[in-house]
């Protein structure tokens, strides 16, 4: 039987009810749908509205179903409307008229907003922490191999020599911002929309300010309005889970190169690596490589949501009911690739024979050696083309800036003397730039 049975002559037909239906997305709600109806109930009876024994018959009846849901002895209906109507459904069957009072100055477009709030407060400290520990994994990686050095790429092409620990830094910065992102957004979403009603508040003499600090709200929203019609909050978090998805993808791509023969900078334990059902030489970094992937399903999460919202006029609006499947599928998402990278960078090897060998090739010193006759006083851009001209030198005689004799140096330009090997050793070089 359907809330609205009283106004409507007819069952809704069996496919508009599926297609109406969100049990399947929102039925992993159920606590935080449970928690917001016994801080409401708790309200109610605190300001007379309802009677306190109903209250009190109704929040321990919650308390009960939500433990019977838990333990598998409840089992969610899957052709209910949503898991609102179906909690208090089952109150209703379990104590009766009591149950009937639950519903009384709210509307499942507050309650909606409410719980999805709820959830994601939830998902938001799982995710940080989540992001933590990758950061702590990429930190510990960078310590166990201090003294690792590898070409630093531009364009893909070597630059200038690096740590691998700098390298592996660049990744915790971008982390740790996006930590900061999430945190924020969680911020700006700990406001509690219930009271909101439909979307016109209500008549009853409710106090907001009190389920907003039962449920650990910081806040109440002020417009009722924008209670029930805003998933900022939805979209703010998607966002920033797509950049952090940005982040481990461009991490994934980095590893799925270092694991190719050309580069073999690192090695992934066979745990996290798969193989080939022709090929038996190989071993895919296909961990590194679904993250990869999986980053387009997020930022097609946060498009979907932001599509959804944009020609919405006020204020609820079932179209508002996609918002679920996208914001859970974006930190599912996230939280799946970040429990599957953090073992996977754990158990990870570099290989720093290989990085030193990468780094001994490419020229990457060769600013060095340009700085190193700007020490001597030459202006940087004659400097600069000297050692361009050596690089043109060593590529002619198959030579390195290591190789070349101080005769072919002093070839070039006469102020170079046997102080050059000094300042373009690699160890040197990223010594004096303090990576
Ligand atoms: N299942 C709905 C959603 O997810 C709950 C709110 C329904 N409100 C309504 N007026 N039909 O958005």
């Amino acid at each position: 039987m359907k809330l609205w049975a009283g106004r409507f002559s007819k069952e809704a037909d069996k496919k508009t009810n599926d297609f109406n239906s969100s049990i399947a997305t929102d039925s992993r709600m159920y606590a935080q749908d449970i928690d917001g109806s016994i801080a409401h109930v708790t309200m109610l009876a605190a300001k007379g509205i309802i009677p306190q024994d109903d209250a009190a018959a109704i929040a321990a009846e919650l308390v009960q179903i939500k433990a019977d849901i838990a333990d598998g002895d409840l089992l969610i209906d899957p052709n209910a409307e949503d898991i609102h109507t179906f909690i208090e459904q089952t109150l209703t069957e379990r104590i009766g008229d009591a149950g009937k009072r639950l519903h009384t100055g709210r509307s499942r477009n507050d309650q909606v907003a409410l719980d999805v709030r709820l959830y994601l407060r939830d998902e938001c400290d799982q995710t940080l922490d989540l992001i933590k520990q990758l950061i702590k994994a990429l930190s510990e990686k960078g310590e166990e191999y201090p003294d690792a050095i590898m070409p630093g790429y531009t364009h893909l092409q070597r630059a200038q020599p690096i740590t691998f620990k700098a390298h592996l830094a660049a990744y915790i910065e971008m982390l740790t911002r996006d930590l900061g992102r999430v945190e924020d957004a969680k911020k700006r979403m700990n406001s509690s929309p219930l009271g909101s009603g439909a979307l016109a508040g209500t008549t009853y003499p409710i106090d907001r300010a009190m389920t907003a600090s039962l449920l650990g709200f910081d806040s109440y929203t002020k417009s009722t309005l924008d209670g029930v019609a805003d998933r900022d909050f939805c979209i703010e978090l998607a966002s920033a889970l797509s950049i952090c998805m940005v982040h481990l993808s461009r991490l994934c791509e980095e590893i799925i190169l270092w694991c190719s023969w050309e580069f073999k900078f690192v090695e992934l334990d066979d745990a996290f690596s798969t193989g080939s059902s022709i090929m038996p030489q190989k071993k895919n970094p296909d961990i590194a490589e679904l993250v990869r992937g999986k980053s387009g399903r997020v930022i097609g999460d946060l498009m979907t949501l932001l599509t959804v919202m944009k020609g919405l006029p006020l204020a609820y609006n079932k179209d508002m009911q996609e918002d679920k499947d996208a914001i859970f599928d974006a930190f599912d998402t996230v939280k799946i690739c970040l429990v599957t990278l953090v073992p996977m960078i754990e158990t990870m090897k570099a290989i720093p024979e290989n990085m030193r060998k990468a780094a001994a090739g490419g020229f990457i010193n060769a600013t060095d050696c340009a700085d190193y006759l700007v020490s001597k006083g030459l202006p940087f851009r004659d400097a600069y083309k000297a050692t361009g001209e050596l690089v043109a030198l060593c590529i002619r005689e198959g030579k390195t800036l290591e190789t070349l004799t101080i005769d072919e140096y002093k070839s070039v330009c006469e102020l170079f003397d046997n102080g050059v090997y000094e300042a373009i050793n690699l160890e040197n070089c990223v010594r004096r730039r303090g990576m």
